[in-house]
């Protein structure tokens, strides 16, 4: 069996963990190697990335930002990542560079300097390595916000940016999967859970991810 690379992208509240474990348990089921992962965070060295990341409000500038987000996402392809498709498994992964590209590169505003950088940096640490499918999980901001906000939740540094930081983010992943339309798939993330499960399927089964041998 070849090893596959899917990523899941969209913003906070999208449905991306819900969707992965849904996916994972079914392709379990049958019968099939799938690791789970997620960024920032995937390896034990990115969990501390990950902490100053997601948690509290430091005020990084947006080269710092993006610079730990690729130090987090190389111990990541290298330990992990690379290892496990090598190795024939599934891989599915909760974000990817694309977030880096939509959050960086355009959430804080269009700014070609810092997605040249992220374009850069990718070539250095990741190659030509790359998804063999992202699922984008579009939503309206209101929506995936609301779904998000919980009490207990302290990853909120970048669920607290405000309205047109998530509004802008969300147009620039919509661009980049209409730019790379053999790599992305929209998908409608306002249906019902087991309808957008069902629609995530269909799209791996048809792009024949699930075949012995790359197509
Ligand atoms: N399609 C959906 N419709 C309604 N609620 C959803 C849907 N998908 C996920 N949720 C709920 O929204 C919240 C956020 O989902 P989650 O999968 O954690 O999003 P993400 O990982 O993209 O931030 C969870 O409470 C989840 O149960
Ligand atoms: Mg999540």
């Amino acid at each position: 069996m070849a090893g596959r690379f899917i990523t899941f992208e969209g913003g906070e509240g999208s449905g991306k963990s819900t969707q992965i474990k849904l996916l994972a348990e079914e392709l379990i089921k049958a019968g099939r190697d799938v690791l789970t992962t997620r960024e920032p965070g995937g390896t034990a060295e990115g969990v501390k990335i990950r902490e100053i990341l997601v948690t509290g409000n430091a005020d990084f500038t947006r080269t710092t930002e993006t610079l730990l987000f690729f130090a987090d996402r190389c111990e990541h392809v290298m330990k992990k990542i690379m290892p496990a498709v090598k190795a024939g498994q599934i891989v599915l992964c909760d974000r990817f560079a694309d977030s880096t590209m939509a959050y960086q590169g355009y959430g804080y505003g269009d700014n070609p300097d810092q997605q040249q950088l992220i374009k850069s940096l990718y070539k250095e640490v990741v190659g030509d390595f790359k998804p063999d499918l992202t699922i984008l999980l579009d939503v309206p901001v209101e929506t995936g916000l609301s779904r998000s906000r919980r009490a207990d939740n302290i990853e909120v540094r970048f669920e607290n940016k405000e309205l047109a930081f998530h509004e802008r983010l969300r147009q620039a992943y919509l661009k980049m999967a209409n730019d790379e339309p053999e790599r992305f798939a929209i998908v409608d993330a306002t249906q019902p859970i087991p309808e957008i499960h069902d629609q995530i399927m269909k799209i791996i089964e048809q792009r024949g991810l699930l075949k012995a041998e790359k197509v």
